[in-house]
């Protein structure tokens, strides 16, 4: 054999690739991420071989040492990576010929690459959902925090951005605390149903040799062997799975962004961020920028753009194995990557936020927000059917725009002008608390709503 040869399938070959051939084909430079679960996955299946009478015990001794040298050369940053080992797989099992020798060779019995880079790939993914599930709750914790110290600090709730009914501050924080409860779920549910193991799968017919995948996949912690060989080795979706719950939790978090950035804004006024989650600017001096909402607003685009690439990659992939699917690490990388620096920053940004109390209740009260009360009262008080109430409000909101005033502004007897059977009492429903306190349906805004939910939250997240 020729040094320009493979190790590993030398034998066939005459010629060793060309150069462009070896840099189009080697994964070494992302997949190197992988090296733990690979020597992990390696371990167990050295300790099963000689569990199974396949190899020798003094060889799976030899291996396991040796594997473990070979992580602690990778971690300490001395491991030499080799571009012409194309990928973690083989420059983990050359550096282990080099340590060990001749039972190095043995390691691969029994297996493939295939299922190897299958299970490495889904221990890597596996991890991530964990990942996922702490930075949510993390943030969920922070959000929590800033829903019962202003449960009853009340805000104008929007449609179409457009004031619509005064809300509290804790029900617009309890919100995200749903929504991203839900992607703790997604992540949870996509690493139950992947956590099988690919191992023993082999190139991707299963082997002749008496192996016990039981035993593997319970020392990966997975909870039971993968049942079809061919799936093991030929699907993704466990990958998808995993960037699909992450492009919706980015969603989220893009969405809440997007309104830090309104709220910070010297229009609105409703939040100041902390100068540890700000930047200024080079020329204006005055500037305090939200640089760190914008980009959690932004960053949903590398989220999803791996999503995109590995179904588009998938897709029309005849079983099992194409090296196609070596397509699927990098991206999902720099997702998950992305996702987990987001939730980290958003969480940052929600400890130190402040909202401004005297600036959400003042825009509360503007725009007519109390309109639908005044309408509720008709309805309640006077007996009105609502349609007729709805009409008599709207023609009090043109009365009161007329003036340049809002509806608690306007005098008894201007109403009275509108509808006789109005009285003194309206104007109760026309302040922004008592609007606020009177939605105390579940799920509803009022304080007390609110307060119980933040409770049932703090249970949940312990
Ligand atoms: N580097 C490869 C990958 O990421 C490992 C599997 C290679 N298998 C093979 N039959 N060429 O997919």
């Amino acid at each position: 054999m020729t040094n320009s040869q493979n190790a590993m399938w030398g034998g066939r070959f005459a010629e060793g690739p060309d150069a462009i051939m070896e840099a189009i084909n080697a994964s070494i430079g992302f997949d190197r991420r992988l090296a733990a679960q690979d020597i992990r996955g390696s371990r167990a299946h050295a300790a099963m071989l000689a569990a199974q009478g396949i190899i020798t015990d003094s060889d799976a001794a030899a291996i396991r040492e040796g594997l473990l040298t070979v992580l602690s050369e990778i971690e300490a940053g001395t491991f030499r990576f080799s571009t012409a080992l194309e990928d973690i797989h083989m420059n983990v099992e050359a550096r282990l010929k080099d340590l060990i020798g001749e039972p190095a060779g043995r390691l691969h019995t029994a297996r493939s690459r295939n299922d190897q880079v299958a299970t490495d790939f889904r221990l890597w993914v596996r991890d991530q959902c964990d990942a996922a599930v702490e930075g949510l709750q993390a943030l969920q914790r922070a959000l929590v925090t800033q829903a019962e110290a202003g449960a009853d600090w009340v805000m104008p709730g929007f449609t179409h951005l457009q004031t619509a009914q005064p809300v509290t501050w804790g029900h617009h924080m309890l919100a995200y605390v749903e929504m991203l409860g839900r992607d703790v779920g997604r992540f949870a549910d996509a690493r139950a149903r992947m956590n099988e193991c690919p191992l023993g799968a082999a190139a991707l017919a299963g082997t002749s040799f008496p192996i016990d995948r039981g035993a593997t996949a319970a020392a990966l912690g997975f909870d039971r062997p993968c049942a079809n060989s061919l799936d093991a080795v030929s699907d993704r979706d466990f990958a998808l799975e995993f960037l699909s719950a992450a492009s919706i939790c980015a969603v989220h978090l893009s969405r809440f962004a997007e309104e830090l950035v309104i709220w910070s804004s010297a229009q609105f006024r409703f939040v100041v961020l902390s100068d540890r989650f700000s930047t200024g600017s080079s020329i204006m001096p005055q500037k305090k920028n939200p640089d760190a909402a914008e980009l959690i607003r932004a960053k949903i685009g590398r989220v999803l753009g791996a999503q995109v690439a590995l179904f588009t990659v998938m897709k029309g992939l005849p079983l099992t194995y194409s090296k196609d699917m070596q397509e699927d690490k990098e991206q999902l990388f720099d997702a998950a990557d992305t996702l987990m620096l987001s939730l980290a920053a958003m969480e940052g940004m929600v400890c130190d936020m402040s909202a401004n109390r005297e600036a959400l209740e003042s825009a509360a009260a503007s725009g007519f927000s109390t309109a639908t009360d005044l309408a509720d009262w008709l309805v309640r008080e006077l007996g009105l059917p609502f349609r007729e109430a709805h009409h008599v409000t709207g023609s009090l909101v043109a009365l009161a725009e007329g003036k340049g005033c809002d509806l608690p502004d306007l005098t008894l007897d201007e109403m009275r002008g509108v509808h006789a059977g109005i009285r003194e009492a309206v104007f109760e429903v026309l302040g922004v608390r008592n609007s606020v306190a009177s939605r105390a349906s579940y799920g509803g805004t009022a304080p007390e709503q609110v307060r119980a939910q933040a409770a049932r939250w703090k249970e949940v997240l312990g």
